[in-house]
């Protein structure tokens, strides 16, 4: 979907200074090379967008692709195609060895194709030393930029495309947001929307405020003018996504809480359910477990990332609460909301973890019952406090990573079952791509079912009665 006609387009006139209008006028000069390349070739040129990361990398790769279809490559899935971009993750160091790996494939690709470009963006190239060593060593990458340039694509891709030369461009802050560029959305049913971009929290371990930059809300108009658009395009269900929406609107010139957004979103007629990553729990209100409570929409899922259960680890960690803390919060949200299904993230390993801090961090888990949990073994981040701390050996790490994995699991499966025997709502997502007589959606709780069904269903909201409970998802029947 592209918000102007590329065709209108006056290119004999210099690039507006004002965006996005500058983005769309390299769109069409893009378009216009592209539609000669093509024509040379005698072939449409392909383009294959590979994300890394979170749901935020997910949400710019739409936007990413929604550049790169605009101005005529056809999307492919295959990375041996004409334009391969690396939307890339950097919280841990093995997200950068994977790209790294991966980089050697898409070099072989090139030798069979020369014309091929190669673009990497995302997080990791906010590294100073990430870049430089893509400068030194990977000189077949044509195009590298950063998280907070990613609006500019068609630009950056327009200098690589009419003057044949490698382009890197790293901004070290984020500029003002930009606006209704075209997006290239992965399923027509259901849509992330930012809600803001950055993060001013400084966790120790963490290296994203250091790559996203500090948090910038997004002007409500903007945001509930998007999904009012998405729910006219038959949109049901959204993620409204920020590294921490609790804080949301902070920052705005008419400050606003996430609680107030909810409700004005919570009033857009076509959106059936709403979901939200991620919440910090030392900024979770009373205000919004009341308006989750009271809301007809508002997914019964909520993604509450824990790291540790150790005091004294929550302090180095720069994480502002205690362990009695979040056990009051998560309590007191199973107990308002008896139905939903809590989430988390937790770190094993990080400096200074002793066996009784991680057995507060099991405590925790025991007492939350988690439907389930992500479990990471900490990676030290160059540039962040944690990383100069004094490390925990690499043995005592593995096996804590291992009890850890297996109590998450264990609880998970009693959890996940309680609803065995009921019907409930299901969002079908796609067909199962094991066996494709089966149906694969989410209740609200966010917990997966697989059930017969056909293709037509996808991206509408059934009524399934969960007849067998199997983990961390069930196996039911249409009623
Ligand atoms: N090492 C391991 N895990 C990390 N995370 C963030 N930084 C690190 C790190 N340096 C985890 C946190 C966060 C999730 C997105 O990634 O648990 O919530
Ligand atoms: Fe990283 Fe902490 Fe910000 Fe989450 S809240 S992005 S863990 S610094």
């Amino acid at each position: 979907m592209t918000k102007y006609d590329l065709d209108m387009i006056d290119v004999t006139m210099p690039p507006p200074e004002y965006e996005p209008m500058r983005q769309y006028y390299f769109m069409r000069l893009c378009r216009d090379i592209l539609g000669r390349m093509q024509a040379e070739k005698g072939r449409p040129l392909t383009c294959c967008v590979n994300t890394f990361g979170c749901q935020m990398n997910a949400r710019d790769s739409e936007k990413l692709l929604g550049v790169l279809t605009a101005i005529g490559y056809t999307e492919s899935e295959d990375e041996n195609a004409d334009l391969v971009l690396y939307n890339t993750c950097t919280v841990r160091e093995n997200a950068n060895i994977r790209v790294y790996g991966r980089l050697g494939h898409l070099h072989h690709y090139k030798k069979q194709n020369p014309d091929m470009l190669i673009g990497l963006c995302g997080c990791m190239m906010q590294e100073q030393k990430v870049v430089d060593k893509l400068r030194s060593s990977y000189p077949f990458v044509d195009l590298i930029f950063g998280t907070h340039n990613v609006y500019k694509l068609a630009e950056l891709l327009y200098s690589v495309l009419s003057e044949k030369r490698r382009v890197i461009d790293i901004w070290d802050k984020a500029e003002a947001i930009v606006e209704d560029l075209p997006v290239n959305r992965k399923y027509s049913f259901k849509s992330g929307v930012n809600i803001s971009f950055g993060c001013n929290n400084f966790c120790t371990y963490c290296i994203v405020p250091y790559v996203r930059g500090r948090e910038r809300s997004r002007a409500p108009e903007d945001i509930l003018k998007e999904i009012r658009a998405l729910a006219d395009d038959g949109v049901i269900e959204i993620m409204l996504l920020g590294q921490n929406v609790n804080s949301y609107g902070k920052d705005l010139e008419t400050p606003m809480t996430f609680s107030e957004l909810l409700r004005e979103v919570e009033k857009i007629d076509g959106i059936k359910r709403i979901r939200f990553m991620t919440s910090h729990p030392k900024d979770l209100s009373d205000e919004l477990i009341a308006v989750m409570r009271d809301s007809q929409k508002i997914c019964r899922h909520l993604h509450l990332p824990l790291q540790s259960g150790s005091t004294k680890l929550l302090k180095a960690m720069n994480r502002k609460y205690t362990k009695e803390d979040y056990l009051a919060l998560a309590l007191k949200i199973r107990r308002e909301i008896p139905e939903i299904s809590i989430t988390t993230d937790i770190i094993v390993g990080f400096p200074g973890e002793t066996e009784e801090d991680f057995q507060d961090t099991l405590d925790v888990v025991r007492k939350v019952r988690y439907e389930s949990a992500f479990t990471f073994i900490y990676s030290p981040r160059t540039g962040t406090p944690a990383a100069k701390m004094e490390q925990v050996p690499d043995k005592v790490v593995h096996d804590r990573f291992d009890r850890l994995l297996a109590e998450v699991q264990d609880i998970a499966k009693e959890v996940c079952c309680r609803d065995t025997g009921k019907t409930m709502e299901v969002l079908v997502e796609e067909v199962n791509e094991k066996d494709p007589s089966l149906l694969t959606g989410r209740l609200s709780n966010h917990i997966m079912v697989h059930f017969p069904g056909c293709p037509e269903l996808v991206g509408r909201l059934v009524h399934v009665k969960l007849t067998s409970a199997h983990g961390f998802y069930y196996h039911g029947e249409m009623v």
